[in-house]
Order: structure tokens, then sequence, then C-alpha cells
């Protein structure tokens, strides 16, 4: 008996990396897949029908159920298209997984307005517009333990400094999930958020000693995608019902939980504050418990 029999998904961006690992194993457990994938470069550009169509035949020689689909999810029209041929095809939607991305890495100095619009369109947007279509039919049918799982990175909870479009998107995600998981639980739906970490030709564009220094190689069975699919999987059984609004890491043979940002310190004025005292205050209440400790503080200027 697998843990997903029975129930139907759509994972888009499954025609390579992790997105194709998690096609793969929620088949192995027993879950129809909708295979989306645009066939894109790393940077958006192009379009090949090849890596979705390929995992498709490898998941129905192993087995499985799965049907492919290319749409682009960044469109609005087309990512409803999604929707609406899984439920032709399979009569149901019990889970939607957002992996599709993109790259266009740049610092923010050299960022051009449509290296920002590109990764903020497919990232963003893309997860926005499959989850709407995705929560219409939802709030028609509140029959079951639907899940939205999305996929949110360190790059944006830790703000990459050469990511500035990316690191907005992933974060974006993760406010946008946890909108959802506020506004869709009466429809039983759940909505949460992967923070991935895998070797897939995404990370292989970091430099090469950046890749040695964070042990991102390929050949480390730790980076291998596979290690992102118990977690996902986990999150859409209807066994995680208890489990709403989270951003959860995934990386090597590690699950974490991540905290909700939540005020941890706080001064407060009678009246409108004077400026010395602001001043002051936010230096004796707030700089003892950032120094030594915040990420953004570790990192030095160069120059
Ligand atoms: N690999 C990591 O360590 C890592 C770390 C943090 C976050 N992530 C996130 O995990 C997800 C998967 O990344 P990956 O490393 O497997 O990357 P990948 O490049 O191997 O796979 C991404 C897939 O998305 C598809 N895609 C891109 N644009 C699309 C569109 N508009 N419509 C449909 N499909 C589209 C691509 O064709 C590709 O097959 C991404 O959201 C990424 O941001 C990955």
């Amino acid at each position: 008996m697998g843990r997903l029999d029975g129930r139907v998904a759509i994972i888009t961006g499954a025609g390579r990396g992790i997105g194709a690992s998690l096609a793969r194993s929620m088949a192995t457990e027993g879950c129809a897949v909708v295979v989306n994938d645009l066939g894109v470069d790393v940077d958006g550009s192009g379009n090949d029908s090849g890596p979705a169509a390929g995992v498709v035949e490898e998941i129905v020689a192993a087995g499985g159920v799965a049907k492919a689909n290319f749409a682009d999810v960044s469109d609005f029209q087309a990512a409803e298209g999604i929707i609406e041929s899984t439920l032709e095809e399979f009569g149901k939607l019990d889970v939607l997984v957002n992996v599709a991305g993109i790259l266009r890495d740049r610092m923010v100095f050299n960022m051009g307005e449509e290296e920002w619009d590109a990764v903020i369109r497919v990232h963003l947007k893309g997860t926005f517009n499959t989850s709407k279509h995705a929560s219409v039919y939802w709030r028609k049918e509140r029959r079951g333990k639907y899940r939205v799982i999305n996929f949110t990175s360190g790059s944006g909870l830790h703000g990459a400094p050469g990511q500035p479009n990316y690191a907005a998107a992933k974060l974006g995600i993760v406010g946008f999930t946890y909108s959802l998981a506020n506004s869709l639980g009466p429809y039983g739906v759940t909505a949460n958020a992967i923070a991935p970490g895998a070797a897939t030709r995404m990370t292989a564009t970091i430099p090469d000693a950046q890749r040695r220094k964070f042990g991102l190689t390929t050949d480390d069975p730790r980076r291998s995608p596979d290690n992102i699919a118990p977690p996902v999987i986990y999150l859409a059984s209807e066994a995680s019902d208890w489990l709403n609004g989270r951003v959860i890491g995934a990386s090597g043979y590690r699950i974490s939980l991540y905290n909700t940002p939540e005020v941890i310190r706080e001064v407060a004025s009678p009246t409108p504050w004077d400026l010395d005292d602001a001043f002051k205050l936010m230096e004796q209440s707030f700089r003892p418990v950032l120094e030594g400790r915040s990420v953004f503080g570790a990192r030095k200027q160069k120059d």
C-alpha cells in the first residue's frame, strides 16, 4: 500500500531536478501525477516537451500513473488549463506542488527590468496562477484533504546577495503561502512551503569554489534531489492535516521546521516618539539581541 494511494497531484516544473524526483517518488507511493514542465533552460529561455514526456514514460514503465503537461505556469490562462485537464483526466485534484522555477542572477545594481520581471513572473506569479485556479475547484468541492506545497529557498529566507529577484520571489511565495493557509482552511486545504537543498542544474550555476564550500557537489548522495521527497510526500498525504502555514527545510538527510517571523523585542512610547528616545531605546533594546546573531551582519563589505 502506498502512502498516496488514490490521490491526484499536479507537480509543476517536474521535467527535471527536484520536481522530476518528486513525480517519480509520489507515483511510487500510488499518486496519479500530472507532470507539468515547459522544458526551458535555467534562464527561462526556449521550450521543450521532452523532459515532461520523459518523466511520464519512466513512471508509466514502472507501473505508475502519470500524464504530461507542457503549459507555462506563468501564463494565467495556461495555468487554468493545467487544473482543467487534470480534472478531465483524473476527475479530481488533491495536491498541487509548485516547483517550476528559473534563475537570472545579477547584483541589484546590474539587474535589468526584464531579469527582475522574468523571475518574479515564473516563481511568484506562476505559484499564484496554479493555486488560484486550484482553489476555485477546492472551494466548490470541499470534500477532500487538499494540499498546496510551494517551493521557497534559503536565498529568500537569508537574502542571497546576487539573487535579488529570486530572493524577493521566493520570500513572496512564503507570504503567499501564509495567506493561503489562513484563507483556504475552511475548504479543507493546507498550504506549506519547502525550502530545499539539492544538486540540480540550478545549483550547478553556482561558481565551483562556492559549491565546494557549501558541499553542493553532485557526487554526494546527500545532495540528491531524491532526499526532498519524504517531507513532500508527508505533506501531500492525508496525515498532515495539522501542519499548515509553515516553511519546512529539506536538505540532505535533514528535515527542518522554520519559525514564523515574530516580534522578539519591542520598545514603546506613551506619546509620539521623541527622536532622541527612539535612537536611544532602539540601540539599548535591539542591538544586544542582534549582535553576533544576525545572518545579515555576517556579510562584511569587501571595500
Ligand atoms: N536545487 C536547489 O538546491 C534549490 C534550492 C532552493 C530552491 N529551489 C527551488 O526548487 C525548485 C526546483 O528547482 P531545481 O533545482 O529542481 O531546478 P531545475 O532547473 O532542475 O527544474 C526546474 C524546472 O522548472 C521548469 N520550468 C521553468 N519555468 C517554467 C514555467 N514557466 N512553466 C513550467 N515549467 C517551468 C524547467 O523547465 C525545469 O524543468 C525551484 O522552484 C527552485 O527555485 C531549489
